[in-house]
């Protein structure tokens, strides 16, 4: 008898739906509340009551009686051990899986769909990318028949926050990540969430749902918003600009680009708008232009509401497409434009250097500010879109320039506007 066989043959036995929850911190907790509170709304769509079958915890739970005795397993441990181990013995036997875990998604995901195919299980994971914001289900489900090109995600609430108050209320970076942890929008150890590895997990998620092929988190080069400056955020509001730690997954020709950088976006980009801790994540295809979905990016009531949402999908029976059938490759190389800025010293014939640099190199120049006097001089400098590299190339000679005053610092610019 397969595996599949056996699941149902239990939910033929039972009146009731076993549901086994792996955790029971801010997450496993709201969600064994909303449980409760909403079993009545559960047992109308599938037919069969709701009951808590288990917890495990660090302190407590017998995963083995718990699994024996579970239709469908709730991880919100986090992390890859023991998560790993739970959730593929579970799909492995049959019993479907919600998970809220990114990091297990994008670093094992080709093995967790093994798992579920082997037991005819079904694995959700809409709680791992931004929060209650149902974009798992829109790129399996809604959009699972479009070509999709490119999705672009804020897609980490805490380094939005602190942007979006470093921009408002003029604080330093160092301030405002303190406000975030008082607040509770960032962690005592913010190094995830801050340093860009958080979103490149979200990100090669998301990339392995829109463009069908084996994406993995060693393919996704990210940086982090550590080094953004009060200065860049003024040169921002001096342009009408948004400051913004942005993913970025894209189809270029016959390769595709999954990427996680700090940028600056024109108004009229969807994404501009986005404040706070909130997420959004855009998704653009010929056919649909573009579509963007916005909302808490995390939260414990929250993220349980996208674990309920997925722990209902289960139950009315639907599976979610999550097959790797593609051929692209990961683009090693892709057009960006940026923002430069110098400190330099005042003295003439700074400007033609760095324009001689930058054209030997062939980056073309968009834009050119000079501020200050004297000590305080600066550049500030927008190229047009072009090869990465070739901009590397040129901001490694400009580094070595004897006339400046600290390193030269860029950040990404999008100049993508839907208006
Ligand atoms: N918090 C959010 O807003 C949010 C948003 C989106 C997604 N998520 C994801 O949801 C998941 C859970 O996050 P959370 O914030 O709820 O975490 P949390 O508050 O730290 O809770 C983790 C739970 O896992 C248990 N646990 C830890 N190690 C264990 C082990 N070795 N064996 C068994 N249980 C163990 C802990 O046990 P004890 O109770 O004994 O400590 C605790 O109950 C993570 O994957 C996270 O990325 C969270």
């Amino acid at each position: 008898m397969s595996a599949a066989n056996r699941g149902s043959g239990r939910e033929a036995e039972q009146p009731r739906i076993g549901i086994g929850i792996l955790g029971k911190g801010t997450v496993g907790a709201a969600f064994r509340d909303l449980l409760e509170q909403r079993a009545d709304m559960v047992e109308e769509v599938s037919g069969r009551r709701p009951e808590v079958s288990g917890v495990v915890s660090s302190q407590e739970g017998d995963f083995d009686r718990i699994l024996a005795d579970s239709e469908v397993i709730v991880e919100l441990i986090g992390g890859t051990d023991p998560a790993r181990d739970y959730v593929t013995r579970a799909l492995r036997e049959g019993r479907h899986v919600v998970t809220a875990n990114k990091q297990l998604v994008a670093q094992h995901g080709d093995e967790l769909v093994a798992a579920a195919k082997e037991g005819g299980a079904q694995l959700r994971f809409e709680a791992a990318v931004a929060g209650a914001i149902p974009v798992i289900r829109v790129l399996q489900e809604s959009l699972g028949a479009v070509p999709i090109e490119k999705v672009t995600g804020i897609v980490n609430g805490t380094t939005n926050y602190i942007l979006t108050e470093m921009a408002r209320a003029g604080l330093s970076y160092e301030e405002a990540l303190k406000q975030a942890q008082d607040l509770g929008y960032a962690e005592a150890d913010p190094s995830e969430d801050v340093g860009g590895a958080d979103a490149a997990a979200k990100m090669t998620i998301l990339a392995r749902l829109a463009f069908g092929a084996p994406v993995s988190l060693d393919d996704v080069p990210y940086e982090g918003i550590e080094e953004i400056t009060a200065d860049d955020l003024a040169y921002a509001k001096d342009l009408g600009l948004s400051l913004k730690l942005l993913g970025v997954a894209e189809r270029l020709d016959d390769e595709i680009s999954v990427r996680v950088f700090p940028c600056f976006l024109y108004p009229g980009h969807p994404l501009a708008p986005v404040e706070g801790p909130f997420n959004a994540v855009t998704v653009e295809a010929p056919v649909i232009t573009e579509i963007t979905m916005s909302g808490p990016g995390a939260g414990g009531e929250e993220t349980a509401s996208a674990v309920l949402g997925d722990v209902l999908s289960v139950l009315s029976g639907g599976s979610p497409l999550f097959e790797e059938n593609s051929r692209l490759s990961v683009a090693r190389d892709v057009n960006s434009a940026f923002y430069l800025h110098l400190e330099v010293e005042d003295r003439p014939g700074v400007l033609a250097r760095v324009a001689e640099i930058l054209g030997v190199n062939e980056v073309s120049v968009r834009s050119v500010v000079q501020r200050g006097l004297g000590d305080d001089a600066r550049l500030e400098m927008v190229m047009h879109e072009g090869p990465e590299s070739r901009f590397n190339a040129a901001l490694e000679k400009i580094a070595e320039l004897d006339f400046l005053r600290s390193p030269p610092r860029s950040i990404r610019v999008i100049e993508e506007e839907f208006v």
